[in-house]
């Protein structure tokens, strides 16, 4: 299939391809598109056709629900049904933005889209390209992150070119994303508030509204083979390049050491951007060594750029693991599998 590219620089100066990229949700096609976590790959999230497909173009096990992504709060009363208190407060706080909350949801939606489940997620994004895509395609948007299941998601549409490119309907490129790691992700459905994939709203930042806030433990440990998970995106191996990664926690001395001792054909370190000059193999630079933020928006380019710069091992500097930390540390845990070195 031809796959369309959009380029909008803003919802004001091109407002017709916009309406196309609509159209084109509307029916039934699928079209990445920029929200300030990452690209997401959208789908007309009532059609269960268009959904099945989304799965069909990532090569996405069917059990790995999806994100609904709505701009209004009509939308939510359609989706869930139920809106907890501590839902509204969350709600009122942190949308639009990169939180996902967990949800009952209604008969409306689709199977495909909940992987069965008795539960819903749902995004308000903060991205005005993203929330006009959805308000004039009409209709909540299903919205995996746009990269092929298994790579790191995509922060460019340059990143959906190289994973979806004759795959899907269209292309919207609207710059680089802001945040650059997928949403927090809490569930609503138990007793206390859990967070099952952290993001660029931290576990700090959920317990100043809530109080009580937990985080389950498959954000920092792997899932036991063949053990019930609340969140099925966490028993797959995600945002993995190809290059093995061991994700190396040390301080700054210890790790340049570390990787100089070691260094070879095809190693490589993924770094704080202070270190580079210290390390005596090719090295690529993740942020900051004490701007999260950072590190956040940079690292799956720096992943992708590994790859294609024809990593086979990577040693990777461990963030700290608090505020937005705690996001990056979990997603390079994923992309090193848990191979974890302690100095
Ligand atoms: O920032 C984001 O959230 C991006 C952008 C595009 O909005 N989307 C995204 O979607 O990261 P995806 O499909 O890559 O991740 C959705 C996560 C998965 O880990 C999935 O298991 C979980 O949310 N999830 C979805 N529905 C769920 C449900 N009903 N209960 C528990 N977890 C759910
Ligand atoms: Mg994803």
């Amino acid at each position: 299939m031809e796959t369309k590219i959009f380029r909008i620089s803003s919802i004001f100066e091109n407002p017709d391809a916009l309406q196309q990229a609509a159209d084109i949700l509307a029916g039934g096609g699928l079209v990445a598109f920029p929200t300030e976590t990452v690209y997401g790959l959208g789908a007309d999230g009532l059609n269960e056709e268009a959904v099945r497909a989304v799965y069909r173009a990532k090569g996405r096990p069917g059990d790995n629900p999806l994100i609904l992504h709505i701009c209004d709060t009509e939308m939510l009363s359609l989706l869930a049904r139920q809106v907890p208190e501590q839902a509204i407060r969350l709600g009122l706080e942190f949308w639009p933005g990169p939180l996902t909350m967990v949800l009952p949801k209604t008969a409306r939606v689709p199977d495909a889209v909940s992987g069965g489940l008795d539960t819903v997620a749902i995004r308000f994004p903060d991205n005005l390209i993203a929330r006009e895509l959805i308000r004039r395609s009409g209709r909540p948007i299903a919205a995996p992150s746009a990269n092929l299941s298994g790579s790191p998601s995509p922060t460019t549409a340059q990143h959906c070119i190289d994973d979806l490119m004759g795959r899907i309907e269209a292309i919207v490129d609207g710059g680089p994303c802001g945040v650059g790691l997928e949403s927090t992700v809490v569930s609503l459905t138990g007793e206390v508030p859990t967070v099952l994939r952290p993001g660029g709203i931290t576990v700090e930042e959920l317990q100043r509204v809530l109080g009580q806030v937990q985080v389950d433990p498959a954000v920092t440990r792997p899932v036991e083979e063949g053990k019930r998970v609340s969140s099925p995106g966490m028993k797959y191996k995600h945002y993995a390049p190809k290059a093995r990664v061991v994700l190396v926690d040390a301080g700054r001395e210890a790790f340049v050491r570390y990787v100089n001792e070691r260094k070879g054909e095809g190693i490589f370190a993924l770094c704080f951007s202070e270190d580079s000059s210290a390390l005596q193999a090719p090295a690529v630079c993740y942020g900051g060594r004490a701007k999260p933020e950072e590190q956040a928006q940079g690292l799956f380019g720096a992943l992708r750029q590994l790859d294609d710069l024809g990593a086979q091992l990577v040693f990777a500097h461990c963030p700290s693991k608090d505020g937005v930390g705690l996001a990056v540390y979990n997603r390079l845990l994923r992309a090193a599998a848990f191979e974890v070195v302690t100095l």
